[in-house]
């Protein structure tokens, strides 16, 4: 089941709407112009994970775009709204209502509007578990941009969450008609960037120093919330941190990689172009429960 709720200023909670039956006008920019942005966000019995850190990424594609989007209270309020309308949907005897994938989206509107069309969607996580046990295969897929067309070319919204997603999906494709289950991004001039819905993590240990390893942001990536809450927790536990820059060899020479992000979590890599990687459970299950204490 699906729950949708607009935010509407006549609403301050939210208008749940009936996500069974079309809603959206045939001219609004996000369906014609793919001009919007979004956020995807895991809730657990109801409770939303991280939500801070989604609003500030929200908010922070919202200034890349020069979208006017509704404020942080009105977005909260509609998640809670949504949360409880998916939980009295979806929850058990006991009353758990399970994991739960909450999109945020905003587009321009409709054309010649002034205001943003704004929703919460709610539904139920997809099962990712068995991926985080077994990993993935992997392809390298040049995304086409060099690591400095971030800074040269701002209209590009390379690090913005935007619906313009095609791209990723088709990468996703190309990976699955070609064997492999995902792929990793690298730029036109060797860099490693990150996955189509994910970042991407590395572990190494030297001379007993412990490392996570992510690539750096200024290469035009998003900024991952579930790598962030990673970071912070391994760091508290002793870790060392790096950002970059990395190349496909740092992957092929680390004790370790991960696709992280928020619905699927941490998958380890097990396989890239076909090379196997090393694997160890016992690490991925270390770092599974770090990034779990964190969110
Ligand atoms: C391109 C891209 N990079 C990274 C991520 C991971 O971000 P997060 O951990 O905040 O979900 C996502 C998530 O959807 C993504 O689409």
């Amino acid at each position: 089941m699906t729950v949708l709720v607009f935010l509407d200023s006549a609403f301050p909670d939210g208008r749940p709407a009936d996500a069974g039956v079309p809603q959206l006008m045939i001219n609004d920019l996000g369906v014609t112009r793919g001009d919007g942005i979004f956020e995807s966000l895991l809730a657990v019995d109801s409770v939303p994970r991280k939500p801070d850190a989604h609003l500030d990424r929200l908010a922070s594609s919202a200034q890349l775009l020069e979208l006017d989007i509704p404020p942080r209270e009105a977005w909260e309020r509609a998640i809670a709204t949504a949360l409880a309308l998916h939980a009295e949907a979806e929850a058990d005897d006991a009353g758990h209502a399970g994991r739960a994938a909450v999109k945020l989206v905003v587009t321009r509107g409709v054309e010649g509007a002034a205001a943003p069309t704004a929703w919460v969607q709610v539904t139920v996580a997809p099962d990712a578990a068995a991926q985080r046990e077994a990993g993935i295969k992997v392809l390298l897929l040049d995304r086409g941009y060099d690591s400095l067309s971030a800074a040269r070319a701002p209209w590009l919204l390379l690090g913005a969450k935007t619906l313009s997603y095609a791209v990723n999906m088709a990468a996703l494709r190309y990976a699955r008609q070609h064997g492999a289950d995902d792929a990793i991004f690298t730029s036109s001039d060797g860099k490693v960037l990150e996955g189509p819905t994910s970042t991407v993590v590395l572990a190494r240990e030297r001379n007993g120093v412990r490392t996570l390893l992510t690539p750096e942001r200024r290469s035009g990536i998003l900024a991952g919330t579930t790598q962030d809450a990673l970071f912070k927790a391994a760091e508290a536990a002793g870790w060392e941190l790096g950002y970059g820059p990395l190349v496909p060899e740092d992957l092929f020479a680390a004790d370790g990689v991960w696709l992280v992000s928020s619905i699927r979590l941490l998958v380890p890599v097990r396989s890239i172009d076909g090379r196997e990687l090393p694997f160890s459970a016992a690490l991925n299950s270390e770092l599974a429960r770090l990034a779990d204490a964190a969110l």
